[in-house]
């Protein structure tokens, strides 16, 4: 170990909290990051990791995207910052056509006007995203002539974020019991993951909204994938029928499609595979290319117009950096990137292949349940022991060994690789996969 690295590492460990990391964690390797490009990163000592989760699923386009640099370098040299209150600027206009013309319906003359996707406010992360997402729906019921709706309808195992509204949504017990007392009440529905079959979920989703009619203000759902609560694929089934049921109880419909938006899960949107529109839209994380925190949250015209009137009626909401110049800069070329360099297409091509790897290992190991994949996804189950088991961690450490950053959730081991990821290294992540799970579990 060079000095320099034992240095960083003791101050580290003086100084440095650690996300989702227990304090005076010593008992796992700390790797000290030096560089990263494309799917992979290097440590202080030069030794190469593939990011198998795409550093929390923000570098969907690899890590230091060359045009996503210069963007971010040109609109630096312009503007870097400016409030958003009473003021625009060139990127955020710009962003919010483009960004609008990506979502779901937009091209569709039989959607009704007032239920297109057209409306964006810019906030921070995807947590924020969630945060005005939940705010827009409660004000708008709150200064609405026709009725009164408080309550949000949220699925289990979904994650949505760490503000305590967001959290307030969220359905993963081992992530909101300790904040219990702060948390808003809501009408909790059963995951559709469920590997009984989405239509008992329907079912009971449906019971709810009959039972709360009229103080319903939105039903929040990650789209095909819960991704935090393990990777749980179901079926666009769900989503259609669950729009309609929305729109029989007149309530809106929230997609968070902070992990599965921008061709996660091999459609630009996870909504377009059930061919719905939601009435608003969340989207972060690789929105800003793995450069920083920065969010939008699409709403549609109803919505927007529920605002309509004096300043009483204004949306009471704003971050600093809402509408930041460089992030709205970076999102537009991320955007560019998509639409130039084919990136859905690359999805399509590494899809099957993660999808076959998961079957093999799930076939060498028949202990192992669930092999699952879509888009840029894969994963296995260990074992049934949820968020705290120590398997995934097991698995985790012999990753390292084999050059992976394979961060499991609880005892669920997955791959949300770099889309753009090339042919030698997606083999060898997904060999280094089964090796580590072989590695650790049935050595
Ligand atoms: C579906 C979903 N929504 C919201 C969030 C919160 O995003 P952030 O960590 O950027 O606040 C996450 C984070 O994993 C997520 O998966």
């Amino acid at each position: 170990m060079s000095a320099d690295r034992a240095l960083l590492l003791a101050l580290d460990r003086a100084h440095v909290w650690h996300p989702y990391t227990p304090a005076h964690d010593d008992s796992r390797p700390l790797l000290v990051v030096a560089r990263a490009e494309g799917a992979r990163f290097w440590d202080h000592d030069g030794r190469s990791f593939i990011d198998a989760n795409s550093s929390w699923w923000v570098a969907s386009l690899g890590h230091r995207h060359p045009r996503i640099l210069a963007a971010l370098e040109r609109q630096a040299a312009q503007l870097a910052h400016i409030a958003l209150g009473g003021l625009t600027h060139e990127p955020a206009v710009l962003l919010a056509k483009e960004l609008v013309e990506t979502m779901p319906g937009h091209s569709d003359a039989r959607l009704p006007s007032d239920r297109q996707l057209s409306r964006v406010f810019y906030s921070d992360d995807g947590s924020t995203s969630v945060e005005v997402a939940i705010k827009l729906c409660a004000q708008y019921w709150a200064q609405s002539t026709s009725a009164r709706r408080t309550r949000f309808i949220a699925l289990s195992g979904a994650f949505h974020g760490e503000t305590v509204g967001a959290t307030s949504v969220g359905g993963i017990d081992a992530f909101r019991s300790v904040y219990g007392p702060l948390l808003f009440d809501v009408v909790r529905a059963p995951s559709p993951a469920d590997p009984r079959g989405w239509e008992r979920a329907f079912e009971a989703i449906v019971t709810e909204l009959q039972k709360c009619r009229d103080t319903i203000a939105a039903v929040i759902v990650e789209p095909i994938v819960q991704g935090a609560g393990g990777m749980r694929i179901y079926d666009p089934a769900y989503l259609r029928a669950l729009r309609e049921a929305c729109d029989q109880a007149d309530t809106f419909l929230v997609a968070d499609e902070v992990f599965t938006g921008l061709g996660r899960t091999g459609t630009f949107w996870a909504c377009e595979q059930a061919s719905i529109v939601p009435d608003v839209l969340c989207s972060a994380k690789a929105l800003s290319g793995a450069l920083f925190p920065f969010a939008a949250t699409i709403s549609n015209e109803r919505i927007y117009d529920g605002f309509r009137g004096g300043r009483d009626r204004a949306f009471l909401y704003g971050h600093s950096y809402c509408g930041n110049p460089l992030g709205c800069a970076v999102a537009r070329e991320v955007l560019a990137v998509y639409r130039d360099e084919a990136v859905l297409d690359r999805v399509q091509a590494i899809a099957p292949r993660i999808e076959a790897a998961f079957h093999a290992i799930a076939a060498e190991h028949p202990s192992l349940s669930r092999p699952r994949a879509i888009g840029a996804i894969g994963a296995i189950d260990l074992g049934d022991q949820g968020y705290l088991d120590d398997r995934g961690w097991r698995v985790y450490e012999a990753g390292l060994e084999h050059g992976l950053y394979l961060r499991p959730l609880g005892d669920t081991v997955y791959v949300a690789p770099p889309l753009v990821i090339d042919d030698s290294t997606l083999d060898a992540l997904l060999h280094g996969v089964s090796s580590s799970i072989r590695a650790a579990l049935f050595g």
